[in-house]
């Protein structure tokens, strides 16, 4: 279970500096990240993520939204939810996760006390198509920019998930507070990393992240990187007679989940 956990993640810290997790492909980003959606959501988070791959079925979030056409974008604002945006274009993608930011920012900058409201976590899978290299300015990119500098004020947090960081926005990375960085070996990726990380030396850089295997990650707060291996994660459904009301938030209805050290 949750309280089990052993990850290096403090959800108050995660909240405020923002997240960036980054390894080649199938080396368990979204893994992670569902680890941390949890966790969120037990500290009672409203978790929004823009899943471009229908990689977040087997998560734990039960309410999914599927989006067809972009300017359809109907969602219970009260929930945590999956926006399924595998179906939509490139430009399409970006025009919706704008509308959906620009809709809550709005919405929170309305409030009398945004620092009271419930804390919303958007998770951006594929960071690299939403807050690309050079986007600062780009119209496309300017609710998430504004999410990621301003949104703390609000509680809005963030985390930002990518296979190629050399292709994300430096702007845009160096605003995260906290980095998970997986394997890596392509030399433009290592280059941005190692600024990132303080760690001076290409090689070492290379070394590190290249040697790490699935799983396997450098959590980095800004002062020191440790390196650790995700817990496996296992989702499950039990059948209805086995329901036990949750302990979190009454709409996880007959999901069950099971985390186990590895
Ligand atoms: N913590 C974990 N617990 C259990 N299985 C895991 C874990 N991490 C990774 N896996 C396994 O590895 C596969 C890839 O993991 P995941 O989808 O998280 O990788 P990814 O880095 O997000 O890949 P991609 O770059 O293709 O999106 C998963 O299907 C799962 O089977
Ligand atoms: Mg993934």
């Amino acid at each position: 279970m949750v309280a089990n956990l052993r990850l290096p993640f403090d959800v108050d810290d995660g909240k405020d500096a923002g997240v960036f997790v980054s390894a080649i492909r199938q080396h368990g980003k979204t893994k992670l990240a569902q680890l941390l959606a949890d966790l969120y959501i037990d500290d009672d988070c409203l978790v929004r993520v823009f899943d471009t791959s229908q990689a977040w079925n087997s998560s734990n979030i039960p309410t999914k939204v599927t989006l067809r056409q972009p300017h359809k974008i109907v969602y219970p604002s009260d929930q945590s939810i999956i926006f399924d945006i595998s179906r939509l274009y490139l430009q399409q993608q970006r025009f919706t996760i704008q509308t959906i930011l620009g809709t809550d920012f709005q919405t929170r900058v309305e409030s009398p006390n945004p620092k009271l409201e419930q804390w919303i976590i958007y998770f951006f899978e594929e960071a690299q198509i939403i807050l690309p290299n050079g986007s600062l300015r780009a119209n496309y990119a300017q609710e998430a920019f504004r999410t990621i500098s301003v949104g703390a004020n609000y509680n809005l947090g963030y985390m930002l998930i990518t296979q190629r960081p050399a292709d994300v926005s430096t702007k845009a990375i160096s605003r995260c507070g906290i980095l998970y960085l997986g394997k890596h070996f392509e030399s433009n990726d290592i280059t941005k990393l190692k600024k990132f990380l303080g760690w001076r030396k290409y090689n070492d850089t290379h070394e590190r992240l290249s040697s790490l295997k699935k799983r396997e990650f450098y959590h980095f707060d800004g002062n020191k990187a440790t390196k650790f291996r995700a817990p496996t994660y296992r989702q499950y459904r039990q059948p209805t007679e086995f329901n036990r009301p949750s302990r979190i938030r009454g709409f996880w209805g007959n999901i069950w989940y099971h985390i186990k050290d590895f």
